[in-house]
């Protein structure tokens, strides 16, 4: 294993583009994360994040790479990734954590409020939360962030934890901060 790539045991991986001998492309630095400052955390995510997709307009590639930034980066989540439009169902796309439900209607479960709203929502005990469509027993919290550009609604980002109440203001901000990040680096 190259030393310069994170291992599976840093969970909060700072990702520093650099050459590396032997490669062509990129590798990443493992660095250690301000884990007990939410904005802190969310601010150098952000940057790491620019600096993942940066050349890359891919739609998949962006995606992938955010949901796996995300997922390792975050503590206590269960799920992170994707769904995307099309007509008027959200499709599953890029993510982490066990195999979800692939289409969701608009206006229906939390992906779909928020969707259908073209707001964050944030669901502090998804078992009080009318209509949560549950692929994951583990779940009991929720955030799901609009992906929204030049007007657009072209999918969204849901993270899903095993504790309660587990995602406050200061994870909205910085998540969304990041899809603004992915909405300014991709091709829809
Ligand atoms: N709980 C979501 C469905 C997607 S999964 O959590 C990955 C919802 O209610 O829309």
């Amino acid at each position: 294993m190259n030393a310069a790539l994170p291992s599976a045991g840093a969970r909060y991986a700072r990702l520093t583009a650099g050459p590396g001998p032997g490669h062509t492309g990129r590798v990443f630095e493992a660095k250690p994360l301000p884990t007990g400052d939410k904005p802190a955390l969310y601010a150098e995510l952000a940057q790491q994040l620019q600096g993942l997709l940066a050349g890359e307009t891919d739609f998949i590639a962006n995606t992938a790479n955010a949901a796996a930034l995300i997922y390792h980066a975050l503590p206590d989540l269960n799920w992170a990734g994707f769904y995307r439009l099309t007509g008027n169902e959200l499709i599953l796309g890029p993510f982490q954590g066990k195999p979800a439900c692939v289409r969701l209607k608009l206006g229906k479960g939390v992906c779909g409020t928020a969707a259908a709203t073209r707001q964050t929502v944030v669901v502090a005990n998804v078992h009080q939360f009318a209509g949560h469509i549950a692929c994951d027993a583990a779940s009991n919290s929720e955030i799901v962030v609009p992906i929204i550009k030049d007007g657009q609604l072209f999918g969204v980002l849901d993270l899903d934890s095993p504790k309660l109440n587990r995602f406050d203001a200061a994870d909205q901000a910085g998540l969304e901060r990041l899809v603004a990040v992915l909405v300014g680096a991709t091709r829809f």
